[in-house]
């Protein structure tokens, strides 16, 4: 994984002015990450190995007994394990895992239960409060679906449940069904979490190698445990300088399309860190080439508040090499790849949005696998956290969620 910028509106001493800044945000991240309270726990993470083989080994239970795994979660409690298992599974095989409590509309709940009304199914309901009303619901409606065709004692063992240690109805339902537990630590908030058995239960589940994603993530924690030759700090870096100079939307963009869930997932982890205080730099997304021809106009020639990260996955999987007829309109592209073209597509789109007063950051990644996955999954959670700090916002909490709740609650009549 690198890091390149394209732009001319940073200087080299732009960026070296952070130097002190960039210090304190260091030492402020890595101090006491340990501390229950200040949800750093992601930070230097220690991988159990005993957990994860428990984890390994209901996976495979699941996956032996299960034609569907129903991951119920909103936030932090499903989309890193929804953006892993689409950046990483076959972009037309229908997948084992499907997704539920992060939403409440009817249609979307009656769907899924009549789809798995003749299916083997299993649930992993995840919730860090177990408080949560959209994954509380779900949970609620599938687990009667799940007694009506197993019986209570069958169903207890079909549910997995990932929740706080001791705290919340969650963990007090299941100490009393005597279903399956896993724990979210502490220390570690839910946009953060995906790297704890939050993501990797389901990731498993869903066929992929978590010992591979560990190794990526780990790789990282090294290579961006320092100050020095940071490139993770130098996105935060980055970020800050155009934000300051009145960048303030940033577009994350990809050119593959297995990575829409994995970009909503980085648009949660940044959107709900930074903004706050009134301040934070508003995170979107786009799949190029498809949204060249929507918002590839006003990115170009609209509003000059915007600057780009693009994710580059520099090679696919199989390419496919064009023989075509000389007298076609497309005989250019005789004897070249599929990937040339995307590629070229983007060095294009590059070069025109720098051109047009958008200011790119290209992050490179040789193969989208499941070690890659692991390092952007670190990469992006340290910048944030750093970008945060550089913000002087705190970017583990997320108070402006309760507003909505408050009303919601007085609506529906919560006591
Ligand atoms: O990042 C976060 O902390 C949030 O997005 C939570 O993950 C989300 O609100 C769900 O909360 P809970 O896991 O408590 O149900």
């Amino acid at each position: 994984m690198r890091l390149d910028f394209e732009n001319s509106l940073i200087s080299e001493e732009e960026i070296r002015d952070f130097d002190k800044k960039i210090i304190k945000a260091h030492s402020e991240l890595h101090n006491d990450t340990t501390n229950i309270n200040d949800f750093k726990g992601w930070v230097e993470l220690e991988f159990d190995s005993a957990e994860i083989e428990r984890i390994k080994t209901i996976a495979d239970r699941i996956k032996s007994n299960s034609e569907i795994l129903v991951v119920v979660g909103i936030g932090g409690s499903y989309l890193g394990a929804r953006a892993v298992i689409e950046a990483l599974s076959n972009n037309f095989e229908k997948s084992n895992v499907l997704y539920a409590g992060n939403n409440m509309n009817p249609d979307y709940m009656n769907d899924l239960l009549d789809y798995l009304n003749d299916k083997n199914f299993s649930i992993n309901v995840i919730s860090k409060s177990g408080t949560t009303t959209e994954p509380a619901i779900a949970f609620e409606l599938l687990k009667e679906l799940l007694i009506k065709k197993y019986g209570e004692e069958e169903a207890a063992s079909r549910i997995y449940v990932t929740t706080d240690k001791e705290k919340g109805v969650l963990r007090k339902e299941a100490n009393e069904k005597g279903y399956e537990t896993f724990v979210i630590p502490d220390n570690i908030g839910g946009r953060y979490s995906v790297l704890t058995p939050v993501g990797l239960l389901p990731i498993a589940a869903a066929g992929i190698d978590i010992d591979r994603i560990i190794s990526g993530a780990k790789a990282a924690m090294e290579r961006y445990a320092n100050v020095e030759d940071n490139e993770c700090y130098k996105y935060a870096i980055l970020r800050n300088i155009l934000y300051k100079k009145g960048k303030k939307i940033e577009i994350l963009a990809s050119y593959e399309p297995k990575l829409q869930y994995f970009m909503e997932w980085w648009k949660q982890l940044f959107g709900e860190s930074e903004g706050k205080d009134n301040k934070g730099i508003f995170p979107v997304s786009v799949g190029y080439t498809t949204d060249l021809h929507s918002l590839g106009q006003y990115v170009q020639e609209g509003e000059r508040h915007l600057f780009e990260t693009v994710i580059d996955i520099e090679n696919p999987y199989r390419d496919i090499e064009f023989t075509i007829d000389e007298n076609s309109h497309l005989n250019y592209l005789n004897g070249k790849t599929l990937n040339f073209a995307n590629h070229s597509a983007m060095q294009g789109t590059i070069t025109a949005h720098v051109e047009g007063g958008v200011p790119n950051i290209v992050i490179r990644v040789e193969k989208l696998d499941e070690y890659s996955i692991g390092e952007l999954i670190y990469f992006f959670e340290k910048a944030c956290a750093i970008s945060g700090y550089l913000l002087k916002v705190n970017p583990f909490n997320q108070p402006g969620v309760e507003f909505y709740k408050k009303e919601m609650f007085r609506l529906l009549g919560k006591k």
